[in-house]
């Protein structure tokens, strides 16, 4: 309980309303020319009341990410018979909310049904099943998402590739058949290669640079990386190591959005770990923010009550910028400060802790002139842009895709 005098409680509820218009996350990253600032979500937690309404707050979250109910043993859990209801809460949430939905994942090693995983495949019988999978569920969700992790961590951490059901049977092809797929289903949805550990240089990250350009290679069309940035408060890469692989992603012509990030600490949750948290935090969405190319930046629960890490690491967790009473922590302030917010934290009669904040609008995120290289410029159902940035021409592939060569 905090004693508040008459005066200052006078001052603090004659400033409130006016602090509460300010920006939260999102709004602060739109207003430095990003798309989104978003979360990812579960089916189990959207029971919880004050957890949804949090969820549905968009002035910190402008995009939400399905954490488990768009994989393919939720999805297509026998084959060829396709299971929706899960993936279509979360996608009907995000349009009754006017939330961008980042769909995730549709080729993965993990959480893959047993009929996948230990089935008897030839390499044609694989790429039906796959190609089956993707064209159902692309084509199910056509219109409600913004991106497609179409191939999720598809590399072991020396940069070779994981020995996977589709790596051992179809070799890397796999994965511009499975872009290609993504694309015939969906010309408009934006499609990603999406891992972890690729957030800095080192031979992962310049061997996801060569996904890149091997889907490139064979005519099929990427969009993205999607960086997911699971880290450990202390051992964050720092703001230029990962702004100088950012701009190495953005040299190929793909977009770059942060997909899963959270910064995890050995437990039990310290002042200290808490600051180095939070310069984490900064560090990181500051490369973001630099990179005119970095177009989001989601994180993986936004409280520490639903995060996956104290499941999977032992020890440790308190990863999310909330805590798990949904009270802010200091990486939240820090978030807001990279993306140009200022936070204002007053102390409200009842004691408990009030950020607000606003932010300034940046004039570094404006529109580039032209489709850069790589990039689609054509093609059947094609609504996007047609002239290739200067330098490039938008070359004919087929009937269904053109590009800026
Ligand atoms: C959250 O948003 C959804 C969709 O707009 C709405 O139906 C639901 O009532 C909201 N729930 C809470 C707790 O705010
Ligand atoms: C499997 O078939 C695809 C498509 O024809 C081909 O690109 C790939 O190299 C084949 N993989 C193997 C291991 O033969």
């Amino acid at each position: 309980m905090v004693r508040v005098s008459s005066k200052i409680l006078a001052l603090v509820v004659g400033v409130l309303p006016q602090l509460i218009q300010g920006s939260g996350l999102h709004t602060a990253a739109v207003a430095k020319g990003k798309l989104y600032f978003g979360s990812a979500t579960d089916n189990s937690e959207l029971t919880d009341t004050a957890y949804l309404t949090q969820l549905n707050n968009t002035d910190d979250f402008g995009q939400i990410t399905p954490g488990n109910s768009q994989k393919w043993d939720t999805i297509e859990p026998t084959q060829n018979q396709f299971s929706y209801t899960k993936g279509d809460v979360i996608a009907n949430l995000a349009k009754a909310n006017d939330q961008k939905l980042r769909c995730h994942t549709l080729v993965w090693h993990s959480q893959l049904p047993s009929w996948v995983s230990s089935g008897t495949w030839t390499n044609a019988t694989l790429i039906a099943a796959m190609k089956n999978h993707i064209t159902n569920v692309v084509t199910h969700y056509k219109g409600d998402c913004y991106a497609w992790d179409v191939v999720n961590e598809a590399l072991n951490e020396d940069g070779s590739y994981r020995d996977s059901i589709f790596y051992q049977t179809i070799g890397p092809a796999y994965i511009p058949i499975a872009f290609a797929a993504a694309a015939a289903a969906d010309p408009d949805v934006k499609l990603y290669y999406n891992d972890y550990n690729i957030e800095s240089s080192g031979s992962k990250a310049m061997a996801a640079q060569n996904i890149v350009k091997l889907v490139q290679s064979y005519g099929a069309k990427i969009d993205g990386v999607g960086l997911q940035a699971h880290f450990i408060v202390g051992s964050t890469p720092s703001q230029s190591s990962q702004a100088s692989v950012l701009s190495a992603y953005a040299a190929l012509g793909v977009e770059i959005a942060y997909t899963e990030l959270d910064i995890r600490m050995t437990l039990p949750s310290t002042d200290a770990l808490l600051a180095q948290q939070k310069t984490d935090y900064t560090n990181t969405v500051a490369a973001c923010v630099a990179e005119k190319s970095c177009i989001g930046i989601t994180i993986w629960d936004w409280t520490d009550k639903y995060s996956w890490v104290p499941n999977t690491f032992s020890g440790q967790g308190a990863a999310c910028p909330w805590d798990e009473n949904y009270a802010k922590k200091p990486a939240y302030t820090g978030i807001l400060s990279a993306l140009g917010g200022t936070a204002t934290t007053t102390t409200t009669s009842a004691g408990q802790s009030t950020t607000s904040s606003t932010s300034t609008t940046s004039s570094s995120g404006g529109s580039t002139t032209g489709i850069a290289r790589w990039g689609q410029c054509g093609g059947s159902g094609w609504t996007g842009g047609t002239t290739c940035a200067s330098g490039y021409t938008c070359t004919y592939f087929n009937d269904y895709y053109s590009q800026c060569l």
